[in-house]
């Protein structure tokens, strides 16, 4: 396996390593530099949904597709229940897969759960010629080069993070829309989070839209959320992702936030993605 850094000490591409036929002692090696690096690459990968479902797995438990209002029917042509579309593309009218054509804004995945998900894992299938890139900014880095006196007025603060819509800016299924922040439905994080495997303090911000700081006037809460997202991406500390058929990418949602850059809508994109849940779920915790 050979390690090549993408930024300084953040984002890393794996080459020279074929993912559906991993020993337990090459995954230990991918697993530390990932923690290391935050955002971890992999090109070329032959991997059908099985295969990205096993590497997935040895992250975390996996998230399953929400099937509750499936028909029977419907139910049977899902082929892995733990692999889910992202894409633009629609089939008979319907899209095949989540985060269509809109703009995905900067976010860490899911952080309106009580125990957020650790890693999220993509695998390109089919790609735009231009855009569509995935773009990844290290938190880690964010924390350490905020001002003195912002570190100081963000300490013991938390974050509200919006439940009730997804990453696209759309109303999540089966919420009712929101037109004041306060009134979000959401978890309540520390503004500034250690990671629990590496002990680094992160920012976790989550997503802008609908965040509110429970101890403040919305007022003030917009204008501090608006001065900490102006810090949250650090030159040297931030990259794109130009994505191929084949490329594996997984994130350290505790680490990182990303988006997704725009794309020509006639062309087709197709990834397939994992999400890993923590293993320490509520119950456990209270
Ligand atoms: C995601 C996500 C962005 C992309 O899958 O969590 O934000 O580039 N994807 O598809
Ligand atoms: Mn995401």
């Amino acid at each position: 396996m050979e390690i090549n850094p993408i930024c300084a000490d953040f984002g890393a591409c794996i080459s020279g390593v074929d993912l559906s036929r991993i020993t337990d002692a090459d995954f230990e090696h991918i697993y530390e530099t990932w923690l290391t690096y935050g955002v971890l690459c992999f090109h070329d990968q032959a991997i059908d949904k099985d295969h990205l479902q096993s590497f997935s797995q040895r992250f975390g438990p996996l998230e399953e597709m929400p099937v509750g209002r499936l028909s029977e029917a419907q139910r049977a042509k899902i082929d892995n229940i733990f692999v889910t579309p992202i894409s633009n593309i629609r089939k008979n009218g319907k899209p095949v897969g989540a985060l269509g054509n809109k703009e995905v804004i900067w976010h860490s995945d899911m952080t309106y759960s009580p125990v957020p998900p650790p890693a999220s894992v993509l695998l390109a299938v089919e790609v735009p010629a231009e855009g569509g890139h995935t773009h990844y900014a290290d938190q880690r880095a964010a924390y350490d080069r905020l001002p003195k006196a912002l570190k100081a007025q963000v300490r013991g603060l938390t974050i509200k993070h919006d439940a009730s819509h997804v990453s696209d800016g759309t109303l999540r299924r089966g919420y009712d829309p929101v037109d004041d922040p306060r009134d979000a439905p959401g978890t309540i994080h520390p503004i500034v989070r250690v990671h629990e495997e590496t002990g680094d303090t992160c920012l976790y911000l989550g997503r802008r839209d609908w965040a509110y700081i429970p101890s403040l006037s919305l007022e003030d809460s917009e204008a501090l959320l608006d001065e900490l997202w102006s810090h949250a991406i650090v030159e040297g500390y931030v990259f794109e992702h130009q994505w191929a058929p084949g490329d594996i990418l997984v994130w350290d949602n505790r680490r990182c936030i990303h988006r997704r850059s725009s794309f020509d809508q006639s062309a087709r994109r197709l990834l397939y993605r994992c999400q890993v849940l923590a293993r320490e779920q509520p119950s456990a915790r209270w």
